[in-house]
């Protein structure tokens, strides 16, 4: 493959700035060429589309989540994802940025109807500080937009500030690079408790990325510690957990790199980012 696939937008609690440093851990623990890794809680996928980058095959991921995210991987991994639809949505966007705001809202209040999957990465592109917009029966739930914004004489900032991030011509271009390159990958829409009612394969290496605890809420959320408990008593294959806290001794404390990661290039803030082995 030619190009690296991205996730499609920014998204609270998404992991793309440190799925490198996640893949490289799940692949060492990998048992076998061809053991199956599972993305549970995957959101905008940022580690599952870091291992397609890195070479693994897609029908060798199995990913899973509750959410809208849940069913647009689904319609990715199957082949299902209307490319027609998701270009009509785009083509009636205002060209004025400044209407953003409202058509997106507008678009937000109507049912969600036969295209949820094909909606869901412009509203969730456009939502206001990539908060997690939902699904509630027929109609979309904490759907709060961004403005466009431009500076004034006095502003700090010199940029304008666009609604939606990224670009539609650069949405387009992250979706259909996804459709193509993640066809194959096997995505649950499901709850992360109906894991733990068979044993997954002896070569599975997992990952699960829950809402973090005492961090900004999501629609849905699941007692962690039980989860592993349990995971535990079923599996016996290498579980890694994302939490913003170590929640056993053998946890990494991932590192942030960047323009503001000083000499060393790790970002000192109140933020941070472990990988718990289990
Ligand atoms: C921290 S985010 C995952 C971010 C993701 N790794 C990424 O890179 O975008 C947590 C995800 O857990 C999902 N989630 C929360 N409770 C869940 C449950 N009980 N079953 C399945 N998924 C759940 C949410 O929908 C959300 O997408």
């Amino acid at each position: 493959m030619s190009y690296r696939m991205r996730v499609p937008c920014s998204y609270q609690g998404g992991k793309q700035r440190v799925a490198a440093q996640i893949a490289d851990h799940l692949l060492e623990a990998a048992p076998g060429s061809n053991s199956r890794f599972y993305d549970l809680c995957c959101g905008s996928a940022a580690v599952s589309i870091e291992l397609v980058n890195r070479g693994v095959d897609p029908s060798r991921i199995w990913m899973l989540d509750i959410s809208s995210w849940g069913a647009f991987w689904s319609a990715i991994g199957s082949g299902k994802f209307n490319m027609s639809a998701f270009d009509k949505f785009l083509s009636e966007l205002p060209a004025d940025k400044r209407e953003f705001k409202a058509h997106m809202s507008s678009l937000s209040m109507l049912p969600v109807g036969d295209h949820e999957v094909e909606l869901y990465p412009l509203l969730q592109a456009c939502s206001f500080g990539g908060k997690q917009i939902w699904r509630n029966g027929e109609h979309w739930a904490n759907a709060c937009f961004r403005d466009y914004w431009e500076p004034t004489a006095t502003s700090i900032r010199r940029s304008p500030a666009n609604p939606m991030q990224p670009s539609p011509t650069e949405l387009r271009r992250r979706i259909e690079a996804l459709v193509n390159g993640m066809k194959g990958v096997t995505c649950l829409n499901m709850d992360i408790m109906t894991v733990l009612s068979t044993p997954l394969p002896c070569d599975a290496v997992v990952y699960v990325d829950p809402p973090y605890q005492n961090t900004t809420r999501y629609a849905y959320n699941f007692d962690i510690k039980s989860f592993i408990n349990r995971f535990q008593e079923k599996n016996d294959v290498p579980l890694f957990v994302s939490e913003g806290s170590p929640l056993n001794a053998n946890a990494t404390m991932l590192t942030f790199g960047g323009a503001k990661g000083g000499i060393s290039g790790i970002r000192k803030g109140k933020h941070q980012e472990w990988l718990n082995r289990f």
